[in-house]
C-alpha cells in the first residue's frame, strides 16, 4: 500500500476514521474489504474508486453500520463506532446519510415527495406538520425543484430530478457526513454534471462532508479532495486527488485512468461544457 504521508492522518480534523477495517460476509471464503484505513476530514470529499466488485459499497455499508466489521476499528468524531449498539446507531443516523445509485428503487413509488422528505424529519426532529412541510419545500428549492413537486409521486420525475429528491431526503436532517454510492452512475453525462455541481454547491453552502463512491475515476476526480483506490478489497493507492491523477503510482490506477469510456481530456471538456450550459445559479 502506498500512502501519501501528507494525507495519512489528521486525527484533529477527521470526522470519520477507519483503521485496518475488514469486512467478511457470512459464508464468504475471503474478505470483501481488508486493511482499510483512511480519514475523512470535515467539510471535504474523500473519493473511493475502483472497478466493480472492488469493495466500495462494502466499505460504505460498514460505515453506515449495515454490515458488521470483522476486524479493525472505526471512529466518528473520535467515538468508537466499530460495534455500535442500537442507541448509538440511532443517534448516528441523524449525522450520517446516504444517496444510492438508483432513485427508482430508493424512492418509494407510492409516497408523495412530501411524504418522502418528511419521513426523516418525523424521526429526527420535533417539528410540527406545517413546519415539516415548509422544511420540505425549502429543501426542494435548495436542490432546484419547485414546491409543486411536494404533491407528486416519483414516477412524475426524470432520473436527474429523482436523484435531486434523494439528495434532498438525505440532507433535510442536516447530516454531517453523506455517503454517495454511485450517486450519478445511472445518469447521462450532462445530467451527471448538473447533479455533481449541485452536490458541490451543497457542500459549499452547508459544509457537509462526502464519502463519494464511484467506479468512474473521472467523476471521483471532479468531486474529491482526496482519493482512495481500491482493488479486490484492498487499498492500492491513497492521496490528494489531483496528485494521484497527475502522477498515479500504481499500475491499477493507471489502468483505471486509461479505461475511461472516452478519452479523458475530451470527457473533461464535455463535462465542463455541460456544467456551463446547465449552470445551477
Ligand atoms: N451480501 C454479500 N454477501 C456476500 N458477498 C458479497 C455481498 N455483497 C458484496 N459481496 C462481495 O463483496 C465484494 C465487493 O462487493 P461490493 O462492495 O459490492 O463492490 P463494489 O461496490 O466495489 O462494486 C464482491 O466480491 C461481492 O461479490
Ligand atoms: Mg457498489
Amino acid at each position: 500500500m502506498d500512502v501519501d504521508a501528507r494525507v495519512r492522518t489528521d486525527p484533529a480534523g477527521a470526522l470519520l476514521s477507519l483503521h485496518d477495517v475488514e469486512v467478511r460476509y457470512p459464508g464468504a471464503t475471503e474478505a470483501s474489504a481488508q486493511d482499510i484505513s483512511f480519514d475523512v476530514r470535515s467539510g471535504r470529499t474523500l473519493g473511493l474508486v475502483g472497478e466493480s466488485g472492488s469493495g466500495k459499497s462494502t466499505i460504505g455499508r460498514a460505515v453506515l453500520g449495515l454490515v458488521p466489521i470483522s476486524a479493525g476499528s472505526m471512529s466518528y468524531r473520535g467515538e468508537d463506532i466499530s460495534h455500535r449498539d442500537q442507541r448509538v446507531s440511532r443517534r448516528l443516523s441523524a449525522h450520517l446519510q446516504v444517496v444510492f445509485q438508483d432513485p427508482y428503487s430508493s424512492l418509494n413509488p407510492n409516497r408523495t415527495i412530501e411524504q418522502t422528505l418528511v419521513e426523516p424529519l418525523l424521526v429526527h426532529s420535533a417539528l410540527g406538520s406545517r413546519e415539516m412541510r415548509d422544511a420540505a419545500a425549502e429543501m426542494l428549492a435548495e436542490v432546484g425543484l419547485d414546491e409543486a413537486a411536494l404533491g407528486r409521486y416519483p414516477a412524475h420525475f426524470s432520473g436527474g430530478q429523482r436523484q435531486r429528491i434523494a439528495i434532498a431526503r438525505a440532507l433535510i436532517v442536516g447530516p454531517e457526513l453523506v455517503i454517495c454510492d454511485e450517486a450519478v452512475s445511472a445518469l447521462d453525462l450532462s445530467v451527471q454534471a448538473q447533479v455533481l455541481n449541485l452536490l458541490k454547491r451543497l457542500q459549499a453552502d452547508r459544509d457537509v462532508t462526502y464519502l463519494f463512491i464511484s467506479h468512474d475515476l473521472d467523476v471521483v476526480r471532479f468531486m474529491a479532495h482526496e482519493m482512495v483506490v481500491l482493488r479486490r478489497g484492498e487499498i492500492v493507492e491513497h492521496g490528494a486527488a489531483e496528485q494521484l491523477i497527475s502522477a498515479p503510482k500504481h499500475p491499477y490506477t493507471r489502468r483505471l485512468l486509461a479505461s475511461a469510456p472516452v478519452p479523458d481530456i475530451e470527457r473533461q471538456h464535455r463535462r465542463r461544457e455541460a456544467a456551463r450550459s446547465f449552470a445551477e445559479d
